[in-house]
């Protein structure tokens, strides 16, 4: 029994651990990472960049800048590019 209980401890422990690129973004220290936390995570948590590819990033980006319209958030076209070359050298 106590092996049992000592086998779904450890396996509750391994599920609960987070992988690190669930929580860190990449190159979070450059400018771009740093345009793309304050931009993105305004009205949700952070998206990490790897759980769209391109294709759905881009599109993703065109519906969140309506939703910043609705809002009435600015998105200059300087911030605009640089999530975009963000999304798109770290999508999936
Ligand atoms: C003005 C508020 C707002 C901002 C700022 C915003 N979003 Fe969103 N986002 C939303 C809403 C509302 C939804 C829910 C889906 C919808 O309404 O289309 C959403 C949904 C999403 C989704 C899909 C849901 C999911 O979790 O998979 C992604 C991906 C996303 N946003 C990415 C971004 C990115 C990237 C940025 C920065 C460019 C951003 N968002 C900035 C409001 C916002």
């Amino acid at each position: 029994m106590k092996t049992v209980m000592k086998t779904i401890v450890a396996m509750l422990l391994l599920t609960c651990t987070t992988p690190a690129w669930a929580t860190a973004i990449p190159d979070a220290d450059s400018a771009a990472a740093q345009t793309y936390t304050a931009r993105c995570s305004v009205c949700h948590s952070l998206p990490h960049p790897a759980r769209l590819d391109w294709a759905h990033w881009r599109h993703m980006l065109h519906v969140m800048k309506e939703r910043m319209a609705e809002r009435q958030i600015t998105l200059p076209d300087e911030d605009w590019r640089q999530i975009a070359g963000y999304l798109q050298s770290h999508a999936r």
